[in-house]
């Protein structure tokens, strides 16, 4: 099997036939618009939303059976007919043959080039992009005559225009092409569907489709074949297409047909290329509402000349959004670290959906993808963090849960996407986490003190209950009782989410399960299920609060009345159903309106209160959920819905799961011994080198239906027990905080590792969702674990991290991580750019070395304690143009 292979530092990768690996595509996309995939065939589609794709919707088994790709067609002087991504009947039969085509892709952020050479030596070179407007995709295509004596063809471009939504895939999928309405350009065709198809209600439709083509200097087609039937003629398929095996006469511009299904197929001239002569034609296809600019915007690409400028810029801009860049000394590595930094974006761009393996969602971002996202944003780009920050914190409900789908718009929020009255447990956790680095990165504390508003819908009570008083026309504020928008500080906002979590418990005292937590699919224990996974990250929460206060500074803090029913009361700690009672009464005070009213409480006695719930639960969880083999340790995380721990051993079965370990871990739940003892365990019941690392939990052999749907799932397979990347980032990350960064390295480089071997991963760069049992990465670029392993690479393993805007340098580097004695990391910080060499000339372990001395643009900097803290003052002292050389030598 050919590999991987980089030329240069900036990603960009080719891979020889491509098309010989299974579940293959790459993401395009502009800023705004359509997102598409594309596969080494020209596969994949493109679409704006649910209800708007361009291309056919596809998931992951529709690229090997579907053939109505994107092409590029030459009907040779012979007759042959040739497709530029290999996707004829006769390519196809050649492939893996001894006469297969050599093709190459060549990807880089958001572009594809595919290379292909066929038998008469015509050679295609087809690049993919997206504008970074996100109005249109387009083919650049460049012909290349490879042969000793001239070469004869017809081009004829063909792109299947599906212009629906994807719900129309099967249900109504004839009928919807009845609305079709396609009129016939000078370049191309207009797909104008009558209607939007819902049955619940039609509406009517001003979605426009096109698809365009022009040849070398604007030349315009000859023939144009505006639908399907015509292009593929009776009995033709997208293999074998009768417009393109035959010189068929086409439609005449300013022709309309209506109810059929839509094909942008263009014909131009023959054309002669002498030996080594070139030509190009570009093909575009895009959507836009406004009429008007419709003319203008299927002619914006118009020559090819206009597209190579086109996708410079798309190269340009995406390049630029990536401002992070490792120097391992392996530059296979460093290529795969820059894939990993620019995953966060592409979250930010398709949420977990509109990829084929993420076929599942309807768009929209998820509460806790959202908030981890930022962590990586908030060092690439953390300009617009606070901002963000402070309009997430408006999804929260009063009772500390919150809308879990994040609509288009920044602050828009919807209850969820199915209708279903849903809390995961964890969602409360991760603002806090986000708003903590924030505060580090930045040194930013008055955005504890931004207002925000309250988000308000039927649910109530923590999901458990409606609020029949409420009306959609009542708006998705929270309001008092005299009906105006109420809004507290975000220190307001972040205390109600923890502070009611505390007391959300069930019978053993630890934090309910409710309908799920990080891990989605434990999705079957709403009533009896609990999880101590996550009443170990609350209460690291609540220790984090107490340092933020600690460092605010402030005497006293204003909050809303009610919430002071939550202070206190730790004389019912061990009681759960106190606590119930105390959370229940406190949610009654804002059901349906609050008081408006506010308080002030002393910070120190607040500090106070939140500590001690936090060592209550860390205390309880140690005293009670700690399991054994008899051989080593590890904690219990969850109870079923039986009220049983799941965790232990069962029928000799050892159980145990990755995040009951990482959140105990990573708050410090666990002591030292105990931490070396679940990496013990981890090592023995989770490893697997070959697959990837630390699977996320042992093969329990039975379906529990009382405790989710992961046991349904196949072992080995996504949230059961597969090699799930973000949690074993995750639990890297807290092996370091905690001093383990032996245990930590080994953890994620086993990850990288595997996604680097190709034979193995077969995917392209960048970090999988998940390995499987093969080892083969799967759900590719969409993960949480991209931002994630950025985070922990960065500030814990370089430990290049803000401690309250300051810098601080404290390296965890291992030995062998030192290619030819110094590693270094460039990334902006405080609105500079800084490269930090971390240098360890002597070869020695990590667990002797510290830094030793440093020196900024080679001016000595002082150093304390083995760590190097650099105030922000200084750092945003330097020129705002330039690289900044932070030289760190480590020494014994
Ligand atoms: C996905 C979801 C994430 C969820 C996880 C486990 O993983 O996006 O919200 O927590 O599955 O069910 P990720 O995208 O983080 O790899």
């Amino acid at each position: 099997m050919t590999n991987i292979g980089f030329a240069g530092r900036d990603g960009v990768f080719t891979l020889e036939n491509a098309e010989n690996i299974t579940g293959l595509y790459l993401p395009l996309a502009g800023e705004r618009g359509l997102k598409s995939a594309v596969t080494p065939n020209l596969g994949g589609d493109s679409k704006i939303d649910q209800n708007t794709f361009l291309l056919e919707p596809v998931s992951i088994e529709n690229l090997h059976s579907n053939r109505g790709t994107r092409n590029f067609w030459c009907r040779m002087a012979d007759g042959a007919i040739w497709s530029v991504c290999g996707a004829s009947a006769a390519q196809e039969a050649e492939k893996f043959g001894p006469k297969q085509e050599k093709s190459r892709v060549t990807g880089g952020f958001l572009w594809q080039a595919l290379e292909r050479e066929g038998a008469q030596g015509l050679y295609a070179k087809t690049e993919s992009f997206v504008t970074v407007r996100g109005e249109q995709e387009a083919m650049l295509v460049t012909l290349v005559n490879r042969a000793a004596a001239p070469l004869t063809f017809t081009p004829v471009a063909a792109v299947p225009l599906y212009g629906r939504s994807a719900d129309n895939l099967r249900d109504h999928r004839h009928v919807t092409s009845l609305l079709h309405r396609i009129r016939v350009t000078s370049n191309g065709v207009i797909v104008k569907p009558s209607l939007s198809f819902d049955e619940r209600g039609h509406r009517e439709n001003e979605m426009l489709y096109f698809a365009a083509a022009n040849g070398p200097d604007g030349a315009l087609p000859i023939a144009i074949y505006p639908t399907a039937e015509m292009f593929l003629g009776e009995g033709g398929t997208f293999l074998n297409p009768e417009a393109v095996r035959s010189d068929k006469p086409g439609t005449p511009a300013g022709t309309l047909i209506e109810g059929r299904e839509a094909m942008g197929a263009m014909a131009f001239d023959a054309v002669t290329l002498a030996p080594g002569e070139s030509t190009q034609y570009v093909v575009r296809f895009g959507l836009t509402q406004e009429a008007g600019t419709l003319p203008a915007l299927m002619n914006v690409l118009d020559t090819p000349v206009k597209a190579a400028a086109a996708l410079e810029e798309v190269r340009q801009h995406w390049q630029k959004l990536v401002n992070v860049e490792f120097a391992t000394g392996d530059s296979v590595r460093d290529n795969y670290l820059k894939w990993v930094c620019f995953q966060p974006i592409l979250r930010r761009i398709f949420g977990c959906s509109f990829l084929p393996y993420h076929d599942y969602g309807k768009g929209g971002r998820g509460w806790r993808d959202l908030w981890q996202d930022c962590l990586a944003l908030l060092i690439m780009d953390p300009g617009d963090v606070r901002g963000m920050i402070v309009d997430n914190y408006g999804g929260v409900r009063m009772d500390g849960t919150n809308a879990t789908i994040i609509g288009e718009k920044q602050g828009e929020f919807v209850a969820d996407r199915n209708n279903i009255t849903r809390v995961w447990m964890d969602h409360a956790f991760w603002p806090l986490v986000t708003t903590e680095f924030y505060l580090n990165q930045t040194g930013d504390f008055s955005v504890l003190l931004e207002k925000a508003p309250y988000f308000k819908d039927r649910q109530i009570r923590r999901g458990m209950a409606h609020d029949d008083m409420w009306q959609p026309a009542d708006g998705s504020r929270q309001r008092t009782a005299d009906g105006t928008v109420y809004e507290g500080t975000v220190l307001e906002h972040i205390l109600l989410e923890n502070l009611c979590a505390f007391y959300d418990v069930g019978a053993h005292n630890e934090l309910r399960l409710h309908n799920a937590d990080w891990n989605d699919a434990l999705d079957m224990a709403a009533d009896k299920g609990e999880s101590v996974a996550f009443t170990n990250a609350y209460a690291g929460n609540l220790h984090g609060l107490v340092k933020i206060l600690q460092k605010l500074g402030a005497e006293k803090i204003t909050v809303a009345q009610e919430l002071t029913a939550l202070l206190g009361h730790d004389d019912i700690f061990d009681d759960p159903t106190a606590k119930n009672d105390i959370l229940s009464r406190y949610e009654a005070t804002c059901a349906h309106a609050n008081s408006g009213r506010t308080v002030e409480l002393d910070t120190a006695a607040l500090m106070t209160d939140l500590t001690a719930k936090a060592n209550w639960m860390q205390c309880h969880v140690r005293e009670t959920e700690w399991v054994t083999d008899g051989k080593s340790g590890w904690l219990n995380g969850y109870y079923d819905n039986h009220g049983q721990p799941v965790e232990g051993v069962v029928n000799d079965l050892p159980r145990m799961m990755l995040p009951s370990q990482v959140f105990g871990i990573m708050y410090g739940t666990t002591t030292a011994e105990q931490t070396a003892e679940i990496c013990r365990s981890a090592d023995r019941y989770l490893f697997e080198e070959k697959i990837g690392g630390y699977r996320l939990n042992t093969n329990f052999k039975e379906k529990k239906l009382d405790l989710g749907r992961m046991f349904g799932f196949a072992y080995g397979e996504k949230e059961n027990g597969a090699v799930f990347s973000h949690m074993t980032v995750m639990y890297a990350n807290a092996l370091y905080q905690r001093g383990f960064a032996k245990e930590g390295a080994k953890a994620l480089d086993t990850l990288l590792n595997t996604a680097m071997d190709f034979a193995v991963s077969k995917m392209y760069p960048g970090l999988p969702e998940y390995f499987n049992n093969d080892g083969r990465g799967l759900y590719p670029y969409l993960t949480g674990a991209a931002s994630w392993y950025m985070l922990t690479e960065i500030c814990w393993v370089y430990g290049v991290r803000g401690e309250w805007g300051d810098l601080v340098i404290a390296p965890a580097l291992q030995k062998a991580q030192f290619g030819g004695g110094s590693v270094s990391v460039t990334l902006p910080f405080a609105g500079r750019t800084l490269r930090v060499r971390i240098e360890n000339a002597d070869g020695i372990e990590q667990k002797d070395y510290r830094v030793y001395s440093a020196a900024l643009d080679g001016t000595a900097l002082p150093v304390a304690e083995g760590i190097l803290r650099i105030p922000r003052a200084e750092i945003e002292a330097l020129t705002a143009d330039a690289i900044h050389e932070i030289t760190v030598i480590l020494h014994a």
